[in-house]
């Protein structure tokens, strides 16, 4: 059995964009109540008392958008100086990152991946859901400003969907030739928005990879990192490419990873609404952390079963309850 010691934890289910595979675009989401979203005393709690205990040691910053929460950099900072962590990284949408990355650096975090599907603005405003001033340019200089400040590695997360982005792989795979950056394909999963996802919405990393394999070759490689990608690069390039395959090639079986969502849910699998645990309600009702550890002790032991088996189930008519942006991807 693997040993599962990577905690995602979405910090916030709000979100500034409204990504076109992330969050369904006209339904209006029921955003939690301020009330119902995890303290940074609460969040701290459940990690000393019941996920370092249990073995945790690398955690994520997720939302949502986290750069939205006004107490990221204390959380950052708390999280760094707990003696057991050996990885702290943060996922956002950039959008933030001009005015905030000097900050989230100075709390003491030096990895972060970010998303970049299109390297249009026009397209990038499409994707995003964005129908007013374009939101790239700044979301671009989000990215070069995290960079010089000297997060490192500095991912690129890039969804390929077909007839919209999928003329920009060779220049978005083209990024890392020159600079230190490691762009990731994905998969589009049908997390977030059905009613955008069909058989034909997403595209084989290994299409993706033949591409630019043709025109440049392409080495395996390696880059810090905890999560399902399979790296490359591109021979004599600073930065690698990652490979995310879920839909072709499920990682099921190397996962390290569970999800703590907002209110406190504890989520095992990304693709599975079953057997989750409410932990916020559990601390809150002044259940002692002993007891909620060992209730998430049971839980990771169950989790092999959940993986592969269940996969599904828990779903209704195969729609999640809970969109990407409230899992936090
Ligand atoms: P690194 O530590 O840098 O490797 O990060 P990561 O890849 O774990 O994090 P990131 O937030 O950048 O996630 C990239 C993509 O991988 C997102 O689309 C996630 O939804 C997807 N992903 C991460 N973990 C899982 C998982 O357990 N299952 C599935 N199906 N997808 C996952
Ligand atoms: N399929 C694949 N990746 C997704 N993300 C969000 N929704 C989906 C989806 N349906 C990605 C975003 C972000 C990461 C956390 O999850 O691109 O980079
Ligand atoms: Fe886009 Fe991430 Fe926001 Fe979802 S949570 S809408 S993927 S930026």
């Amino acid at each position: 059995m693997n040993k599962i010691d990577y905690l995602r934890i979405s910090l916030i289910d709000k979100c500034n964009f409204r990504c076109q595979y992330c969050m369904p675009e006209e339904e209006k989401l029921n955003y939690l109540l301020s009330s119902e979203i995890l303290t940074k005393s609460e969040l701290l709690t459940l990690l000393k008392e019941v996920f370092i205990p249990l073995g945790f040691t690398k955690f994520r910053l997720t939302g949502g958008e986290p750069l939205l929460r006004s107490d990221l950099p204390e959380i950052i900072t708390e999280i760094i100086n707990l003696p057991q962590t050996k990885d702290l990284a943060l996922t956002t949408n950039g959008y933030l990152l001009l005015e905030k990355a000097q900050l989230l650096f100075d709390s003491g975090l030096r990895r972060i991946n970010i998303s970049l599907d299109s390297l249009n603005p026009q397209t990038f405003d499409q994707i995003i859901g964005n129908k007013n001033k374009s939101r790239w340019h700044k979301t671009w200089a989000g990215i070069q400003t995290a960079y010089e400040i000297g997060f490192n590695p500095l991912k690129l997360n890039v969804v390929i969907i077909p007839e919209v982005n999928d003329g920009e792989i060779l220049d978005l795979a083209a990024l890392t030739i020159n600079r230190n950056w490691h762009v990731r394909f994905i998969e589009f999963m049908p997390i977030g928005n059905h009613e955008l996802f069909s058989e034909k919405a997403w595209i084989p990393s290994v299409e993706i990879r033949q591409q630019i394999k043709a025109k440049w070759g392409l080495e395996e490689a390696h880059i810090t990192g905890n999560g399902p990608a399979d790296i490359f690069k591109i021979p004599d390039s600073k930065g690698t490419l990652g490979f995310i395959s879920q839909m072709s090639e499920c990682f099921c079986d190397r996962c390290n990873r569970v999800r703590l969502s907002a209110d406190g849910w504890l989520r095992p699998c990304l693709l599975n609404e079953t057997e989750q645990i409410d932990l916020k309600t559990l601390l809150r009702g002044g259940i002692n952390t002993q007891k909620i550890r060992k209730k998430v002790a049971k839980l990771l032991l169950l989790k092999p079963e959940i993986n592969y088996k269940e996969r599904d189930s828990g779903t209704k008519n195969n729609t999640y309850y809970r969109t990407m942006s409230q899992i936090g991807g």
